[in-house]
């Protein structure tokens, strides 16, 4: 914004502009407060100094009319605070539909990042100008800290669970990210760039950088290998496991009585702590899958049931090996990007 504040970063995000209205009003109101206190204090003071040492003060009683305006006010002030940082954390932390799905894993001491086409990068990040990105995190070993000063985008990464975070870039350039959660030695030197480009800049990189399975074929491979379409076949084969086409995005109800929505984060407890919530109906008899498979594994394998639309064949067997780029689930490298 006002590049005459050398300490606020460049805006260049959508968001950037309402964090910090949100950040100078509190500042605003912070400063105000301080300046009139500390006025009216020095002014007391010497307005009111002891003259001799003989001079009593005169007794002061209370007055509602005062304690009133002075309740009331602040009340007033805490409140716009309250609901006006409560509309900005919701707007930043909920992500919209329509969004780009990019994969992050942070690790002791770098970012690993996947595109829903399949393109891998090490702390670098290329995205397009304008379109909404959301970003599935999670980390391999201790907290780290994904934050993006440009687009005032920042949250942790969490051992065990997934954190969502989106944003949209508003002009190309390179920005600064780092890691905003001391993590151990390397700490320091664990940051990397943002890349926005301009669509059809963005277009040809992705293009120039194909030969990577994308993560729901490589889940799909592993579904296979790891065999969970024996149970989990398209109609919940021999009715061990609840068929998981066409499930994503829509409610589970539990043999506790309680539903959940069926989201990363359920996905994942349920590969890793299959027994932690179990859906009516089905018996308590799947194996976990902790210490078989990575981070990276369980995104490839969360890729794959997104990637099945109701109905979809779940074929019992691994096919043979097939060749990146022809059509597969969540393969067509346009699909989310227009
Ligand atoms: Cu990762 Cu600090």
């Amino acid at each position: 914004m006002q590049s005459w504040i050398p300490l606020v970063p460049e805006q260049a995000s959508t968001l950037s502009s309402k964090v910090d209205a949100l950040y100078f009003y509190l500042s605003g109101v912070t400063l105000f407060f301080t300046i009139l206190i500390s006025a009216t204090l020095i002014f007391f003071v010497i307005r009111y100094r002891r003259r001799s040492p003989y001079e009593i003060p005169r007794p002061v009683a209370g007055s509602h009319k005062l304690e009133t305006v002075w309740t009331i006010i602040p009340f007033i002030i805490a409140m716009t605070m309250f609901f006006w940082g409560a509309t900005v954390y919701f707007q930043q932390y909920k992500p919209p539909e329509n969004a780009i799905e990019v994969y992050v894993v942070g690790k002791q001491w770098m970012w690993k990042l996947q595109h829903a086409t399949g393109q891998r990068e090490i702390n670098e990040l290329h995205v397009p100008v304008g379109r909404k990105i959301k970003l599935i995190m999670t980390t391999e070993d201790v907290i780290h800290d994904f934050f993006v000063p440009a687009f005032r985008t920042k949250a942790d990464v969490v051992p065990g669970r997934y954190q969502t975070l989106w944003f949209e870039a508003t002009k190309p350039g390179r920005y600064h990210l780092f890691c905003a959660e001391y993590c151990g030695t390397n700490h320091s030197g664990m940051t990397g760039s943002v890349i926005v480009m301009e669509p059809r800049e963005f277009d040809d990189w992705l293009s120039g950088n194909t030969g990577n399975t994308t993560p729901a074929v490589a889940g799909q491979q592993l579904y296979q290998t790891l065999g969970c379409a024996s149970c989990h076949g398209p109609n919940g084969e021999g009715g061990r496991g609840p068929t998981l086409a066409g499930a994503f995005g829509g409610p589970a109800n539990l043999e506790s009585g309680q539903s959940v929505t069926i989201d990363e984060g359920y996905i994942r407890e349920s590969i890793l702590n299959p027994q932690a919530k179990l859906v009516k109906g089905f018996g308590p008899i799947m194996p976990t899958f902790q210490g078989q498979v990575s981070e990276d594994q369980l995104v490839q394998l969360i890729a794959y049931i997104k990637s099945l639309h109701a109905g979809a064949e779940i074929p019992a067997r691994a096919p043979g090996p097939s060749p990146a780029g022809t059509a597969q689930p969540g393969a067509s490298p346009t699909r989310n990007l227009r």
